[in-house]
């Protein structure tokens, strides 16, 4: 970051000195102002909660204009990732700063490769849950789990450690995930097989089974891989700075992700693919396209607590770059299994049209979200809408990984540790039992 020539003056009108703060200047977007002296000066703190003004760490990895929708990871823009990049460029990319030459993307994948498998006692670790259990229940004890089997990789502090750590979690991530929609239907689960690509081994982790040979479609392999790159990173998220703050204490990268993949869970973040197609669902069986105005109206009554899942952004102010590619995604799988009028879809499309057009979604700049369309897709690939949020969880670990790494590497980071405004009640003594 650079020091900007601008500088910005906090005054008090209780005739408290004023006091001059730094402005920071990053490549792009808004400068930041640096408040980090203000508690010790003036006795004070900022109250920020949400994060609404707040810059909480500097970062190179990616770009979200939410103004324009453009969203750049290491500064090439979302729209030629998707479409000329797999999940193996964006990984190398997020992890290491720039899209890999033909021999590295080879020695990365390799790599990537021969970690899929995970620790045979891992499936005993399993046995413990219900077979009903949510996914992503599994999921936060599972990740967790991985620094109980690889304690060769849990030093943050190693820069050997984070890069074996960060391999092995974007490596055993799908395998987790498909054992856990395979212990959810009693399936036996299937072992990685390192031939097929990223995306082509979790459909055959997911789908095969070892009666038969498993045939990867290429078109579903490509869905899944662009759902992969679009879900990769997102900067500053929820999830992403839960990971941060954890693995601001120093502990061990898998129980830094543990915490991701558990904050992910939400249904105003991750979560809101899986609560978008129930909403989807709950509209079909009330009646379906027929019933979508009737829908809004009971969005647009504050009183009722329903949102338009799918839709709206803290940061997009505009149309998410991602549901674009996904939209585009939407129709060529459904295309690909014959389901062009699968009913779902139409009424996202009915949802979306009616709200791009109601006056309350636009005057506050309420757009379609990455999750609108990628639950309509998965559903078709033959996802269970349950493990929505686990396929997120699966894609997103590479940014979250790649957050941790340069939070450890930058000489600034230290403990997270937010303050607060006190309202509670001023000291009191305890009184005598029966007098409370
Ligand atoms: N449906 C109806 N009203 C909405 C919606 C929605 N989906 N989203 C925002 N609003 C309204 C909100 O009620 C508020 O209205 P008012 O100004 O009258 O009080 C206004 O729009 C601003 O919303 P906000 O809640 O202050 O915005 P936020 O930045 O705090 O919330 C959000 C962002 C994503 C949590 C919210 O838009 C939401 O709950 N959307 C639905 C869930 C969803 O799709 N989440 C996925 C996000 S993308 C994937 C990811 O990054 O994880």
């Amino acid at each position: 970051m650079k020091l900007s020539d601008n500088k910005a003056t906090i005054s008090f009108s209780n005739g408290s000195p004023s006091f001059e703060m730094p402005v920071y200047q990053g490549s792009i977007g808004p400068d930041v102002i640096d408040i980090r002296k203000l508690y010790g000066q003036t006795g004070m703190f900022t109250y920020d909660p949400g994060f609404l003004s707040t810059a909480s760490c500097q970062s190179a990895i990616t770009y979200i204009d939410g103004d324009k929708g453009e969203l750049l990871y290491r500064g090439y823009p979302i729209e030629q990732l998707a479409t000329s990049c797999d999940f193996m460029d964006t990984c190398h990319l997020l992890m290491y700063g720039d899209l890999p030459s033909v021999q590295k993307k080879k020695d990365f994948t390799h790599l990537v490769t021969n970690h899929t498998m995970v620790h045979d006692q891992m499936q005993y670790f399993m046995r413990g849950f219900r077979r009903d259990a949510h996914p992503m229940a599994v999921l936060t004890g599972l990740v967790g789990g991985l620094s109980a089997f690889y304690h060769d990789s849990t030093d943050i502090n190693n820069p050997e450690h984070r890069d074996i750590a960060a391999i092995r979690l974007i490596a055993k991530m799908p395998t987790l995930v498909a054992m856990a929609y395979k212990y959810s239907i009693g399936q036996p689960y299937m072992y990685p097989q390192n031939n097929l690509s990223y995306a082509g081994n979790f459909l055959h982790m997911m789908f095969g089974t070892p009666c038969e040979d498993y045939k990867v479609n290429p078109v579903l392999e490509k869905a899944l891989d662009r759902i992969f790159i679009l879900h990769a990173d997102h900067e500053q998220n929820a999830s992403t700075s839960t990971v941060r703050l954890c693995g601001s204490s120093g502990t061990n990268p898998f129980a830094a992700i543990a915490a991701g993949v558990a904050c992910l869970w939400g249904p105003a973040h991750g979560g809101a693919n899986e609560a978008c197609l129930n909403m989807l669902g709950d509209i079909q069986a009330k009646g379906g396209v027929e019933k979508v105005g009737e829908f809004i109206s009971q969005v647009k009554d504050k009183n009722s607590g329903v949102k338009l899942m799918g839709f709206g952004h803290r940061v997009y102010k505009n149309y998410d770059p991602r549901a674009k590619l996904m939209q585009e995604t939407c129709n060529e799988v459904l295309k690909e299994l014959g389901l062009e009028n699968d009913p779902l879809f139409k009424l996202a499309k009915a949802l979306e049209k009616i709200a791009l057009e109601d006056d309350y979604f636009v005057s506050r700049k309420l757009y379609p979200n990455v999750d609108f369309y990628s639950g309509i897709v998965q559903r078709a690939i033959g996802i269970p809408v349950k493990l929505f949020t686990g396929i997120f969880a699966m894609a997103r670990t590479v940014g979250w990984i790649a957050q941790l790494n340069e939070m450890i590497a930058d000489p600034e980071y230290k403990i997270g540790r937010p303050r607060q405004l006190f309202t509670g009640s001023v000291r009191r003594d305890v009184p005598p039992v029966n007098k409370r």
